[in-house]
Order: C-alpha cells, then structure tokens, then sequence
C-alpha cells in the first residue's frame, strides 16, 4: 500500500531554545533562507506524501501563515515584476495539502500523534519529529517506505549512536536481517545503561500502521510525565514485531542549540547563494580567533 499522509508533530515547548522559543516556533527557526519546519514538509512531498498533518498549539500560528496564501505580499511582487520571488511565495503554499489541529497541552509526542487519529483514517502513515531536519540523497521518508513496501510492518528510521546518546534517546532491541534493515521486538525510551538492548537508537522519522492510535489510547504517561511514542511504538513492537532501518542523512536537532547551529553550518557551506562568501568567512573567523582577536 503506498503511503499518502504524514503527520508532523510541531506542539512543543522547545525549552532547551529558551528565550527565543518564547515568541518563535523552534520549528519555524531558519536554516540558511528556510523554516525548518518547510524542510520537513518537501522531505515528504519528495518521498511521494500528498497529505500532510502538522500538529501546532496556540502560540505557532507562524507555521499556518506559512504554508498559507499571503494575497498583500504577492500583490506588492506582481507590481514590482518580481516573478522568481513571486514562484517562492506561491510554491510553499502550492506543495503539499497541508492541514493543522492544535495540540491544547504539550502532553507529549505520543499524545500529539493521537490526535491525527480522524486524518490518518485505516492507512499507513509517516510521522516527521518536527524538530528534526535530515538532509541526504534519497529522502529518508522514502528509505522507510521502501521498506516498508517490502515487509508491511511499522518502520522505524534508526541510527548507531553512543551510549550517552542512547540514554537520552531511546534503545531498539533488533536483529538484522539485511542491508540496514533489522526485525525488532522490543524498544525502551531513555533507558538506564543497564537497560540498552543495543546501539540503534530512533532519530526523527517513523512509518505506522493505523493500529498505533489503539495503543497511543492506552499509553500511560512515561519519561517526563509525557504520553511518549516510544512506548507505544514498543507495545507494537512486542505485539506484532516491526522493522527498523538505518538511514542514511544528516540529521539535526533544531531543539537543541549546537545541532541548531551546526545545520546552518552545513547548509550554509552548500547553498549556492552563500557557500562560497560562507567558507572564507568561517576561514577568516578561525583564523582571527586563533590570533587572539575577541571582537
Ligand atoms: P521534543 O521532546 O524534542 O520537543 O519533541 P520539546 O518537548 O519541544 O522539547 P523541550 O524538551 O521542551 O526542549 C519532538 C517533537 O515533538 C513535538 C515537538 O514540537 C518536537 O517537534 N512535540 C513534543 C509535540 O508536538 N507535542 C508535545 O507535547 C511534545
């Protein structure tokens, strides 16, 4: 079955951004001339979605004005004969379905997927962390959904990471069956060290099947007092066995300060329009550093 509908949960806090996640959606942050979140959505436009989700709160109605006509600005374009400009305008609103619900209560990850529940219906569906910006060749909605054309089970997109960095996220128990792909029966979201069942951690990017909202149901509040994903993920995962594929991409955490800033690195070394000034800057700036100068 080909998967048409994604869902992006785009609801929380952002507190590891504090102050500017205060008054801007850490999801609307730019990377180079872009929202994050705009990298998200032509991830799953490119990976063949036509239906998007985007869960918001009260306090992000950047992100619908975003994806929204903005009728004044396209005016002011046409007079000035500004048409490349005019096509950038249009086309953010002109990619992808793009609808949103509010999440009241930042009651966590799980709890904003529940509420795609009447969006998603009986299908299949892929669910981008609204913070987390991936970028790579083949994009890695389309690695999950390949696999997940071939086996018919939930999909998680993984990494091998450090045991410091599998304590903070989470810990697949999984066996490989090829190519990057493993089986996996079991799943423990920031575990003690005791508890890793292995290296392979979730990094942003999942496939599921609709049975995912019976259980999201009945989820309990996990780490931070939160409805978490992953323990759902893990129910699933015990129940009916799901799959696991290492992706290939860089990926980025706009939540967190340093990923935040490193994604602007990487993108800025790669933009046609700033690569080059970028790097000589960055040279300079090193250089400059290294002798002493401060300001
Ligand atoms: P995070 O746990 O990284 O986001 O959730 P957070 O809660 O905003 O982070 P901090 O700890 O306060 O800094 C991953 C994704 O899930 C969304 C977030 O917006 C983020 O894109 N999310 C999280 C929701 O939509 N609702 C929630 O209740 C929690």
């Amino acid at each position: 079955m080909k998967i048409r509908k994604a869902v992006i949960p785009a609801a929380g806090l952002g507190t590891r951004m504090l102050p500017i996640s205060k008054s801007v959606p850490k999801e609307m942050l730019a990377i180079v001339d872009k929202p994050a979140v705009q990298y998200l959505v032509e991830e799953a436009v490119n990976s063949g979605i036509t239906d998007i989700l985007i869960i918001s709160n009260r306090g992000k109605q950047s992100l619908e004005n975003h994806f929204d006509y903005n009728p004044e600005y396209a005016e002011s374009l046409i007079r000035a004969g500004r048409e490349k400009e005019l096509e950038v305008l249009n086309s953010v609103t002109e990619m992808a379905k793009v609808s949103f619900i509010r999440q009241n209560n930042a009651r966590g990850l799980g709890h904003a997927v529940s509420l795609a529940k009447s969006f998603v219906g009986n299908e299949p569906f892929a669910v981008l962390y609204g913070d987390d910006i991936i970028f790579s060749e083949v994009p890695v909605v389309k690695q999950l959904t390949d696999v997940f054309e071939s086996y018919g089970k939930s999909v998680a997109g993984v990494k091998h990471v450090d045991e410091d960095s599998i304590c903070r996220y989470c810990s697949l128990k999984a066996e490989e069956v090829g190519g990057g792909v493993y089986y996996c029966t079991d799943m423990i979201e920031k575990p003690r060290r005791e508890q890793i069942f292995s290296d392979l951690a979730i990094l942003g990017r999942v496939v599921l099947t609709p049975e995912i909202f019976d259980i999201l149901a009945r989820t309990a509040p996990g780490a931070k007092g939160e409805i978490q994903l992953t323990d759902a993920m893990a129910a699933l995962a015990r129940s009916t066995g799901m799959y696991a594929k290492v992706f290939d991409g860089e990926r980025f955490d706009v939540g967190n300060k340093l990923s935040y800033i490193e994604a602007n690195v990487y993108m800025g070394l790669r933009h046609p329009e700033t690569k080059d000034g970028f790097r000589q800057f960055i040279l300079d700036t090193a250089r400059e550093i290294e002798n002493g100068k401060t300001f």
